[in-house]
């Protein structure tokens, strides 16, 4: 499997109408885990870059909601580049892969899925360890 393939860009359907646009969320059906989490990132800009770690149990789903931001994405032997930039829109990062965001516009609502609650000793934040792991 490609890592592209690993960390597929999902496609939410609009549920739009004459008022406005609806995407619905759900956990273990368009999202592929029970979503336990939920944070987001704003007031970031283009001279920051946030993300630079891996985890080792959580799995995540970013969406721009407003906005757009980047996201790299790599394994430590390929890498591709993520344009964040539709409501509906995301992109799925299974465990252990090493992602950093960035390129945020200033009105960027990044919203972020998780599959854990939040447990600070499950990130790698040290590049060379993440690849030592994994190579
Ligand atoms: P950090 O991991 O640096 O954010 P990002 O991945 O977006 O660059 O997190 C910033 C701070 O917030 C850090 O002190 C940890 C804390 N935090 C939580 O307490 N819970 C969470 O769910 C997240 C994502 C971060």
């Amino acid at each position: 499997m490609t890592l592209q393939e690993k960390c597929p860009v999902l496609q939410f359907k609009d549920l739009g109408d004459e008022r406005g646009k609806l995407v619905v969320i759900e956990g273990n059906k368009n999202i592929p885990f029970e979503i336990k989490r939920v944070f987001y990132i704003y007031e970031s800009d283009s001279t920051v870059v946030r993300g630079q770690h891996a985890n080792r149990e959580s799995e995540f789903v970013l969406i721009n909601v407003a906005g757009q931001s980047k996201v790299r994405i790599t394994d430590g032997k390929s890498e591709f580049i993520v344009e964040l930039n539709k409501p509906m829109m995301g992109v799925y990062i299974p465990k252990m892969i090493w992602k950093d965001m960035y390129d945020f516009s200033s009105d960027s609502v990044l919203l972020v899925l998780a599959s854990t609650h939040y447990d600070g000793k499950e990130y790698i934040r040290n590049y060379d360890d993440y690849l030592k792991e994994v190579l």
